[in-house]
């Protein structure tokens, strides 16, 4: 068999591993409520992958509040954020990893690729451990000592860094618009999940249908597109 050229794959977490996502969007619906704010899927859409302040200020311009509230308030409605999506991971169990993620793990595992995380929330220890899925993955990039939220490459590029494994080599996973440019500013090859993501280099509908086999096809078909000098 053919040695694979993939040096690792690194996944994001919330609405790729487990709907958490979700969970993101009703915590924030609830808060945004609190300050007569109404949000909805569509809008939720910008806020994937984006850090919790980050995603308030999107909802406070998004409500014309934006000039209303000092740091300390917005620091205080993060957190009653965090407090709402907290109580939704009480219930999180390992029966809601998403259809064909383990599958997908037992795979790349089988050949010997290591496996990232790239997820900027500060609660994916907590979701990781509810999913009972910790050690599944070689290296967890750290959220609390990235610095720039996607879709800055920072944390595709830290997981990375922490496989030893190469961007140009490696595969990101992502379900959000601001995930896929993270990935591809990284330079890996991006696996999108869901829609709106046409910057992806491969897109699926749902992670059912997240196949390795074809996941490696596209790959491979890409690494040679990439390998190949203009002036040939
Ligand atoms: C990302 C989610 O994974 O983490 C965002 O897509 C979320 O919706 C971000 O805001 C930060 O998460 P947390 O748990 O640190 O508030
Ligand atoms: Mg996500």
């Amino acid at each position: 068999m053919k040695k694979s050229m993939i040096e690792a794959v690194v996944f994001d977490l919330d609405g790729v591993i487990t709907d958490t996502a979700h969970y993101h969007f009703l915590a924030w619906k609830q808060l945004a409520n609190e300050i007569g704010i109404t949000i909805d899927e569509t809008f939720n859409e910008m806020l994937k992958g984006i850090s919790r302040l980050d995603s308030l200020e999107l909802i406070l311009q998004y409500g014309n509040r934006q000039h209303d509230f000092s740091t300390e308030e917005k620091e205080e409605m993060a957190n009653k954020k965090n407090d709402h999506y907290r109580l939704y991971l009480n219930d999180l169990k390992p029966e809601h990893v998403l259809p064909g993620i383990p599958e997908l793990i037992r795979n790349i595992k089988a050949e010997g690729i290591q496996i990232g995380l790239a997820s900027v929330s500060k609660n994916a220890g907590t979701v990781l451990k509810a999913l009972e899925l910790e050690a599944a993955f070689d290296f967890c990039a750290d959220a609390a000592k990235i610095s720039k939220s996607k879709p800055d490459p920072e944390i595709f590029l830290t997981a990375c860094s922490g496989l030893s494994a190469d961007p140009l080599r490696s595969i990101g996973i992502e379900d959000a618009v601001a995930g896929i440019e993270s990935i591809k500013a990284s330079g890996m090859f991006a696996v999108g999940v869901g829609h709106t993501l046409q910057e992806a280099d491969l897109v699926f509908e749902t992670t059912n249908q997240l196949q390795w086999v074809n996941i490696k096809e596209e790959f491979d078909h890409w690494i040679s597109r990439c390998e190949t000098p203009d002036s040939l």
